[in-house]
Formats: structure tokens, sequence, C-alpha cells
């Protein structure tokens, strides 16, 4: 298949895949998320690929959240649906995934993008990257799984803090806390990245699909549905409308 937004590299068993908007860094509009979700159908079932990368074209984002131009406008049902199918065919996609998926995140990963690289198997970052979930900002909350996997991974203490004051925070911290497992100089970063995918292209890819559903099914599932209902109602709120209208005006936003 052909991509418009995705470059795709296949050698030694491994796939790197470059998410490619560079104009919006990288932001996932519906058309980058659908595909995401077929090149994952496409790569399940291809025998020369037994790990993927994931990763952001340039040097300043991997991935800068949900393409907010694409869901200024949405009303509460827009933004439940938004969230539920995002969820259904990337997210959730990503995170089931039977090869492992290593996040290589190469700059910003706010919002959707952190949330990318959350629901990849593990996450290695540059010196640069900065990580971040500014939902709040625009008044809405994290919804493509941001407020289940964070606390997850640091901590719910961390998460929350992340989560209610938008801030972004270094790589190093975030290897500190857990969220990363590496940091590592960005020229060295896809380098590494292979290295760990070889590595693992080398194990029983059998019992890696195992490893994978075993380590999976120590999570509950409630709390997703509760962000997606919470997600869509704020989009018919007064500080939605004004977070995404002083985000495209570049203003900062007054909420009342
Ligand atoms: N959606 C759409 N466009 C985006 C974008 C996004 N998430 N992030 C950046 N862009 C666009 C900018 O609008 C800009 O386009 P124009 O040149 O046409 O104006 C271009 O990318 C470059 O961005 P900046 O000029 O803003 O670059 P900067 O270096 O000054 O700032 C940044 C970088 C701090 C990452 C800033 O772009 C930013 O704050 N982006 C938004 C981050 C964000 O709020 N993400 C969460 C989105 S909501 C979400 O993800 C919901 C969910 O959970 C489902």
């Amino acid at each position: 298949m052909n991509y418009q937004n995705l470059l795709i590299e296949i050698s030694d068993k491994i796939a790197v895949v470059t998410l490619n908007r560079p104009q919006a860094l990288n932001a996932l509009n519906k058309e980058l998320l659908g595909e995401i979700s077929s090149f994952l159908d496409e790569a399940e079932n291809n025998p020369e690929i037994r790990v993927l990368i994931l990763t952001g074209s340039g040097e300043k984002s991997f991935v800068a959240g949900a393409d907010i131009k694409e869901f200024s406008d949405f009303n509460a049902s827009q933004g439940e649906s938004l969230a539920k199918e995002g969820q259904e065919k990337v997210f959730d996609k990503l995170e089931n995934f039977p090869k492992p998926v290593i996040a290589a995140v190469n700059g910003f990963a706010l919002g959707g993008g952190l949330e990318l690289a959350m629901a990849a198997h593990f996450r290695i970052a540059s010196e640069n990257a900065r990580l971040g979930l500014p939902e709040v900002t625009l008044g809405l909350i994290p919804g493509y799984g941001g407020t289940q996997r964070l606390p997850k991974l640091i901590g719910k203490g961390r998460a929350a803090q992340m989560i209610f004051t938008a801030e972004m925070i270094p790589a190093q911290r975030a290897y500190e806390m857990g969220l990363v497992n590496e940091v590592v100089p960005q020229s060295e970063l896809m380098d590494r990245a292979k290295a760990i995918a070889l590595k693992i292209a080398s194990n029983s890819s059998t019992a890696i699909a195992k490893a994978i559903q075993a380590v999976n099914a120590s999570d509950t599932r409630e709390g997703f549905g509760t962000e997606i209902k919470s997600f869509g109602e704020l989009f018919d709120s007064a500080d939605f409308q004004e977070g995404v209208s002083a985000f495209i005006e570049k203003r900062k936003p007054d909420f009342k």
C-alpha cells in the first residue's frame, strides 16, 4: 500500500515507521491515523517484520498531538467518537500488536503524541525530547488513553501533576520517572532503537507474542471508557472553544 503520511523502511526484520507531517510537527490527523491503522494490519501478517520502530520525521518533533485544527469545531458526540475510534483503530491495536513496538521519541511527544508513545511497548528518547499532556490548556483531557497509561507507567501522583499542570518534561526527567527506558543523543537514537530491535528479532517471536499478551493482561480496561466519555463532553464547553481558539490565534487562553 502507498502511504502519504508514513515513510516505511523494512530491513533485517525491522520496520521503521516514520510519521511524516513535518509541517504540523507530525500531528495526528484522521488520514495519518488511518494510515497507521492500515500499516499495522499489513505488518501483522508480513513475515519480513518482527519488530516495529515508530518515530517522527525531522529533528524537532515525534508527534505534537492530535491535530487541533481538525477537531476545532467538533461537538461532544464528535469528540467522543474521535477518542473512541482513535483508541480502537490505533492506540489499542498498537498496545495489543503481537510484534513488539518501540517508540523512538525524537523530539516533542505531546498529547496524542505521548499517548502514541505510551501505547508502544516501550520508549527510548533523544536528549532533546520533551514529553507532556497539554490537553487541559485546550479545555480538554487526554483522549487517546493518556489518563490510563500514564499513571501505570509513572504512578498516579506524578501522572496527575503532569496532566493538571500540562507541563512538558525533558527526556532525562522522563527517564528518571520510568516513562522512557533510555535517553541517547539524537544522532544515536535510530541506531540504538535498531540495535534493541535486532536483539528482539533474534528471539522467539511466538514467545514474544505471548509475552505481550501476558504483560497486557495486567491492565484493567474500565478507565478507558471514562476517559472517552469525559473527553467527548468537554467539546461542548466554553473552555474548549476558548482553548482551541487561543491555540489557532497563537495567544494565551483566558479561561473564565
Ligand atoms: N495540531 C495541529 N497543528 C499543530 C499541532 C497540533 N497538535 N502542533 C503544532 N502544529 C502546527 C502549528 O500550528 C504550526 O503550524 P503553522 O505554521 O501553520 O502555524 C506548526 O505545527 C509548527 O508549530 P509551532 O509554530 O507552534 O512550533 P513551535 O516550535 O512554536 O511550538 C509546540 C511547538 C510547543 C509543540 C506547539 O506547536 C504546540 O504547543 N503544539 C500543540 C501541542 C498540543 O497541545 N498537543 C495536544 C493536542 S490535543 C490532543 O492530543 C487530544 C488528545 O489527547 C486526543
